[in-house]
């Protein structure tokens, strides 16, 4: 096997040259290869400075996350750094791609650093429950002060090699040829004499003490519950009280607590089942695509238009029809005002802005979709309007262009039906507001073409959505799992739970919203004309939803209408409960016969969560979510599922099946919540785990 690491001595330079596929992680035989490399340069005599560059796509993007959680294998990488940076020649690094994590670290112990312009630097830890752990919390502050540190390592946001040497963090920065300007550089620093210099030796500049307590209280609120962002700035400011051999052995000690969290196991178990997530199961790698080079969108409302905005964003031609000029310039208006907003706010560029509106190109006229590779139908939920339409389309759009649908609940199959092309029709469903939400749902039809998903996959990533694959059932994924789970938490409130209590309960358990705030916010009107839309015998019992039902008739359908559950201050949209709705809900449990109880935080919490959990069992069951981290991707792009708790599949793992099954029996029996799906009896009876569970080999 070829070796991760080598040594190339040319002249004074020894060139240490990284290659481990695919992104240069800092697996064990590349911190091997490394230090015994960087060990050889210091032994020959002939070598005046030492050059770490890599091969492939990226800098090193850090330690292997592959290898957390197993058993430590020396040498570790805090000492492969310290040496490096303790060693008596001038060791230099030159960054492309992207240097993160523990590849930063390197690139921070080493004495001088340069960047190609492209690359980017950053200390993403944060986003795996974890922190920086070679060092990375001591030497940041020591080259780029205190506020800077913070900013970066809290945020995990990686920045680019120009801000990094305006912040001291890089010393140059080469606008081409990387390997040639690098080993020029290296020539130059022999020529001039240059010695080690270590970060290690610097002083951290003095700030106030205000700045850590404030850093912890904006987090408190921005990173809600979680441990790793508390647990940096604790080491940031460890660094200004500490010389920095001791504020690194305080870095390392943090570091293995946060490794050693349920917060981390979450969080690095969502990061591999967002990549697992957009591979299709039982296709060959090697599956053609369709290339996607401008797209058409048929209803410029709020779905097309946002989603026309991500298109655009990524430097796709949209073209967006509605049904009349009224419609269209509606839509057009908003997109330009959203437009607007940004450039108001200083996000976006007016010259960036025109360009994006630029590629928007609005018809009324279908003969406009006649040239697009895509097009993506998001007119209203109606399924005879929809499969009209297709039909259109079918007659209008070119061979091989990919038709598909925004439907949040109807049957793909059937709308695909009204063409003389269902291989090349699926689902493509966003979420709102589409220009936002990163979660895209790719439907595939029992006819859709293998090449057409591929394709669907790939375009999510051009307009940098994160796709999951959903199979055809009422809701897909994500809304079929959220419809037990509003039920659950209406019938709480029926009960004997305030609407608050409720609320406060899952935003506590960490929820970016509660429940019923959420149904206030989507609009009462929709779960409503979605059960109506039913056929009676599909409805299920729609008495959980008895006071909500109630309100939409008194005209109360939500934040649109200043008022649903809670009643919000047009300013502030801040929500409250207002006392008719308190009667109201007392009316409702009255008539319906309920005798309200008090209903502890816990008992919510496990009502709600345990019926996302089996249904999203169930889902699993019938092949309709491809693996268990899938669903959890869709939770915590879609949901607002708190990553640091993994998703609710990981969840219900962590808790353990056993007592979830207990619960969800109980439950069943006491209250009339859904019996336990037959896949979480199996996985019990066989004293198996969500993570054994597999599409093939369940
Ligand atoms: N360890 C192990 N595998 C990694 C990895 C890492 N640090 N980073 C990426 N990979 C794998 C991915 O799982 C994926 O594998 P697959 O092809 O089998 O699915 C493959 O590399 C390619 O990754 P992406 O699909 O994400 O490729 P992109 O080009 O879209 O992105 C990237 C590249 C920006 C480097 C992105 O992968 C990334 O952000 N990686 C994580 C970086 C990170 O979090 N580093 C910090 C690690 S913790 C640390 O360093 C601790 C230290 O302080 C001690
Ligand atoms: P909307 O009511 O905001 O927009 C629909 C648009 O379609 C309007 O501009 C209307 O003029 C246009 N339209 C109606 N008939 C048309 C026709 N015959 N030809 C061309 N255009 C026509 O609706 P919204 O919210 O954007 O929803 C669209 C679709 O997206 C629906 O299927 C919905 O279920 C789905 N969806 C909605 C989400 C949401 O949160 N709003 C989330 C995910 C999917």
């Amino acid at each position: 096997m070829s070796q991760p690491v080598t040594l190339d001595v040319r002249g004074p330079v020894a060139v240490v040259s990284i290659d481990n596929p695919p992104v240069n992680a800092f697996a064990h035989a590349v911190r091997k290869g490394l230090n015994d490399c960087v060990a050889a340069a210091m032994a020959d005599e002939s070598v005046a400075i030492v050059l770490i560059r890599c091969a492939g796509r990226t800098f090193v993007a850090g330690a292997d996350i592959a290898e957390f959680g197993k058993p430590r294998k020396d040498p570790w990488l805090p000492e492969v750094l310290d040496a490096i940076e303790g060693a008596a020649k001038p060791i230099v690094t030159a960054v492309h791609g992207t240097a993160l994590g523990g590849g930063f670290e390197l690139v921070l112990a080493s004495h001088y650093r340069c960047a190609l312009a492209s690359a980017r630097v950053g200390l993403p830890e944060v986003r795996l429950g974890l922190l920086p752990g070679a060092g990375g919390t001591q030497r940041t502050p020591r080259l780029a002060g205190v506020e800077a540190a913070l900013e970066l390592i809290t945020s995990g946001r990686p920045i680019d090699a120009g801000r990094a040497k305006a912040l001291g963090l890089i010393d140059e920065v080469f606008e081409e040829d990387l390997d040639a300007a690098a080993f020029a550089w290296c020539e130059r620093l022999v020529a001039d004499g240059a010695k080690p210099r270590r970060a290690s030796d610097l002083e951290v500049a003095a700030v106030a003490d205000e700045v850590f307590a404030e850093a912890r209280a904006g987090l408190a609120r921005r990173a809600r519950n979680q441990l790793a962002p508390q647990k940096i700035v604790d080491c940031v400011e460890a660094a200004t009280r500490l010389p920095f051999a001791e504020g690194a052995e305080y870095e390392r000690e943090r570091f293995e607590e946060c490794m050693a969290s349920s917060q981390s196991a979450a969080m690095r178990h969502l990061f591999f089942a967002e990549r697992e997530a957009a591979k299709i199961g039982g296709l060959p790698k090697d599956t053609p695509s369709r290339p996607v080079r401008s797209i058409g969108i048929v209803g410029a409302g709020t779905m097309g238009g946002g989603i026309a905005m991500s298109a655009a964003n990524a430097g796709l031609p949209v073209v967006l029809l509605d049904v009349d000029e009224a419609g269209l310039e509606r839509g057009l208006a908003v997109i330009r005002g959203n437009y607007a907003k940004s450039v108001g706010k200083g996000r976006l560029s007016q010259a960036d802005a025109d360009r994006r509106l630029g590629l928007i190109e609005g018809t009324t006229d279908y003969a406009g979709l006649g040239d697009v590779d895509l097009v993506i139908e998001a007119v209203f939920e109606d399924p005879e309007l929809k499969r009209r339409i297709f039909g259109t389309l079918d007659e209008v759009a070119r061979p091989g262009a990919i038709l598909a649908t925004n439907t949040s609940y109807q049957d793909v199959d059937a709308i695909a039906a009204a063409t003389s092309r269902p291989a090349d029709c699926l689902g493509l469903h966003f979420f709102s507001p589409a220009n936002v939400m990163k979660l895209l749902e790719v439907v595939r039809g029992a006819k859709t073409a293998d090449d057409v998903l591929v394709t669907a996959m790939q375009f999510a990533k051009t307009i940098r959505k994160v796709p999951v694959m959903a199979g055809v059932c009422y809701g897909f994924i994500g809304n079929r799992m959220f419809n037990p789970y509003m039920r659950e938490a209406q019938q709480l409130v029926l009960e004997g739970a305030g609407p608050d209590e409720v609320d406060a309960a899952m935003y506590e358990f960490g929820m970016a919203m509660g429940p019923i705030a959420v149904a206030d916010l989507a609009g009462l009107d929709i779960g409503y004309k979605a059960r109506q839309a039913l056929p009676a015998d599909r409805r299920g019992d729609e008495s959980p939803f008895a006071v909500a039902d109630a309100l939409v008739v008194e005209g109360r359908l939500g934040q649109k209408t200043g008022g649903g559950f809670y009643t919000y201050d047009p300013e502030s949209r801040k929500g409250t409960l207002e006392p008719a709705v308190v009667e109201l809900i007392a009316a409702k449990r009255r008539e319906l016969g309920f005798e309200a109880r008090s209903i502890a935080a816990d008992e919510i919490v496990e009502r709600c969560v345990f019926a996302l959990v089996n249904e999203g069992l169930a889902i699993l069951d019938e092949g309709i979510a491809q693996r268990p981290g899938d669903i959890d991707i869709v939770y915590l792009y879609g949901y607002g599922f708190p990553a640091w708790r993994g998703g609710p599949m990981h969840y219900a793992d962590a808790v353990g099946l056993e007592y979830v099954l207990k619960r969800v029996r109980e439950f069943h029996e006491r209250f009339g919540s859904r019996a336990p799906s037959a896949l979480l009896e199996r996985l019990v009876a066989e004293g198996r785990g969500m993570d054994s569970w597999s599409a093939e080999g369940n």
